[in-house]
């Protein structure tokens, strides 16, 4: 089986794996991932912000990522993102399983059904995080000596800019418990292609305004990353997703007629 896993910068090698980098090409523009073997996987990741880190979340091209992973056979997809924290409990290195967003972004191409050939679909996203990807996330954590807390509703705002402290307030008393910046459309066009999809947040920081001027925290954050990657390999290795409702999602008005 092969597996994705969407996190921060390019990743060279990761524990007994070593990835060749590969240009994807797809209708909606290039993608690069990192494509490797090893550890019992067939493993394809993919730095969202792109192999150098230059593209910023409301320019990365999420269609073209999520459509190179399901050019290259991936079926189920882990990813990781920075956030800060709105909540007490959710201190910063702070790991959360999300189970919810609240969308805030604005002017990205969010959908590949587009009217016209590429068709008119509702996508279902009640639960928008794959259900059996996170029981086994959950179950595999502390074998891993990670510490997850098992839901979190995410915030992503559009950026690149951090939110005011008034921003901040809002979204806690919306619901919010965590914020960022990429995590949105790339959890619902994943769901459009029918993938299995979950994600972990870890909080960088408190959201601006909570406890002082905003600080990024940077020590510590390689440790967490470094144990999170074989915990995201064996979860999607393992995972029994019968009963998800990642399949099926899509309410179709007009079929696409491209693929
Ligand atoms: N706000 C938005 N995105 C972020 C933050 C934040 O405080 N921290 C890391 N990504």
């Amino acid at each position: 089986m092969r597996i994705g896993i969407i996190g921060g910068s390019g990743v060279d090698s990761m524990g007994g794996v070593d990835f060749e980098r590969q240009q994807i090409p797809t209708r909606y523009g290039p993608s690069t991932v990192f494509v490797g073997l090893g550890q019992n996987a067939d493993l394809v990741f993919l730095p969202r912000h792109g192999p150098e880190h230059t593209v910023p979340p409301h320019r990365v091209n999420y269609r073209a990522h999520l459509k190179a992973l399901q050019s290259l056979g991936v079926e189920r997809v882990m990813a990781t993102f920075a956030v800060g924290s709105l909540v007490d409990d959710i201190p910063p290195l702070a790991l959360v399983a999300l189970d919810q967003f609240l969308d805030f972004t604005h002017s990205r191409e969010g959908t590949f059904f587009d009217g016209g050939a590429s068709g008119l679909v509702h996508t279902d996203v009640t639960e928008p995080y794959c259900r059996g990807l996170r029981q086994q996330l959950l179950a595999l954590a502390p074998m891993h000596g990670l510490e997850l807390r098992p839901s979190g509703v995410y915030v992503c705002t559009n950026g690149p800019r951090f939110e005011t402290a008034s921003e901040v307030r809002m979204y806690a008393q919306l619901g919010g418990e965590v914020v960022g910046m990429t995590g949105v459309p790339e959890a619902t066009l994943a769901r459009e292609l029918g993938l299995h999809y979950a994600a972990v947040a870890f909080s960088v920081n408190w959201a601006a305004g909570l406890k002082g001027p905003l600080e990024i925290k940077e020590a510590g954050v390689d440790k967490i990353r470094a144990r999170l990657l074989p915990l995201f390999v064996e979860t999607l290795r393992s995972a029994d997703v019968d009963g998800c409702q990642c399949l099926g999602a899509r309410h179709v008005i007009h079929e696409p007629r491209e693929d």
